[in-house]
């Protein structure tokens, strides 16, 4: 039996009706980009986080780009990120016209160290960008202190977060502005691209809505420089049904990442194996499972695992500071070596709310086998 790294279609086939519901819905109305479909998307999202806007957008890259241009960052402005991330996040600092300025990350949790941002804050600093990685929040308390001693932004970027606490609030209303995408694979998945922003202050909220219409308001005249970046009344449609069931989906990954710690301890991996932290003061979604692999035995495990039919990951096998397309920034290796160790050890494992236990044990059994394998070939 193969264990894909994840599965969309067990989950459809729960929700097929309602969906088809959604969608027939949508197609009779005739309204299929923005509309009142988007604006009870963006109303229920916004009750579930607990923050005054949500606006839809295309995708979570743009969604960074809109929060970027909505606090008018460009050309002269830092944006601080972490090197240890998805691409997006430094990229969109990039196509604001500013500069990126990376930091390294927990080697626990893979979340940005506060004390990096400290170190790396200048006059140019309008913002940190901070990334909420693999579904658990970054440790806010020491960055608020930081935002508010040297007055820059704090833009959260939960693409991979969606319904992630800290200290009981909702990623997403963490920061002055938040991202977050709807990537099929993310805790909230549409079937296709799609994105948000999020924010508290209504002057914010009427430009972000501005912005993903080529900054048009009112019609055909443009105050902002904006683009398309619409989000599609079928998406939201969509969404709105799985928006019911993300806390079910949420508990379901949750049980899941403590049913693999199980499995780990029965198979004795700890030394091998070592899931990345997760840490007491919020509530984890673990959008993905990721573990470190001891002793440069990463990739070899990976290619046994993927021999007996078992999807992993690499998120992520380069930090952003050695991409070749931000070599121009001028960082080199040894910058930000957690991150750099990071790249070299982490896997991600198979993780969506419908894996059964058999694949768990499946995915755990084939990990002890090359283990013990590799033990003998040492010996
Ligand atoms: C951390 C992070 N930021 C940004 C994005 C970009 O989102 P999207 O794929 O919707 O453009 C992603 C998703 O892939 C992500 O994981």
């Amino acid at each position: 039996m193969s264990v894909p790294l994840f599965d969309l279609r067990v989950q459809y086939r729960g929700l097929q009706k309602s969906i088809e519901e959604a969608m027939d819905r949508v197609l009779a109305s005739g309204q299929v980009i923005l509309g009142p479909e988007v604006e009870a998307f963006e109303r229920e999202v916004a009750r579930y986080l607990g923050v005054g806007y949500a606006i839809g957008c295309a995708s979570g890259t743009d969604a960074l780009l809109l929060a970027l241009k909505t606090l008018d960052i460009g050309p002269g402005d830092e944006v601080i990120v972490p090197t240890f991330t998805f691409f997006a996040t430094a990229a969109s600092v990039i196509r604001a016209g500013a500069t990126p300025v990376f930091a390294d990350v927990e080697a626990d949790t893979g979340n940005i160290q506060p004390r990096e941002i400290a170190e790396r804050v200048t006059p140019r600093t309008k913002a940190v960008i901070v990334v909420h990685l693999f579904g658990q929040c970054a440790d806010m308390e020491p960055i608020w202190r930081l935002a508010e001693r040297y007055g820059f932004y704090i833009i959260e970027d939960a693409a991979q977060a969606f319904g992630a606490e800290y200290q009981g609030k909702k990623a997403g209303t963490l920061g002055h502005l938040a991202c977050f995408s709807f990537y099929p694979t993310k805790n909230l998945g549409a079937y296709g691209d799609a994105g948000m922003v999020t924010t508290n202050d209504p002057e914010w909220a009427a430009r972000l809505g501005r912005l993903r219409v080529h900054g048009m308001e009112p019609k055909y005249y443009h105050p902002d420089l904006g683009w398309n970046s619409r989000i599609d009344a079928l998406q939201a449609a969509i969404l709105r049904v799985k928006l019911a069931w993300v806390d079910r989906f949420i508990d379901a990954r949750r049980a899941i990442a403590r049913r693999y710690q199980e499995l780990l301890n029965q198979e004795q991996l700890g030394y091998d194996i070592a899931p990345l932290a997760v840490r007491g003061y919020g509530k984890h979604t673990f959008n993905q499972f990721v573990v470190r692999v001891a002793r440069g035995q990463r990739d070899a495990l990976m290619n046994h695992l993927q021999l007996h039919g078992i999807g992993t990951e690499i998120y992520y096998p380069i930090p952003l500071h050695l991409q070749p397309c931000f070599r121009h920034l001028g960082y080199r290796g040894g910058d930000f070596p957690v991150s750099e160790q990071l790249c070299q050890e982490v896997l991600a494992l198979p993780m969506y709310p419908e894996l059964t236990y058999v694949q768990q044990k499946q995915v755990i059994q084939t990990c002890a086998a090359y283990f013990r394998q590799a033990v003998r070939l040492a010996a």
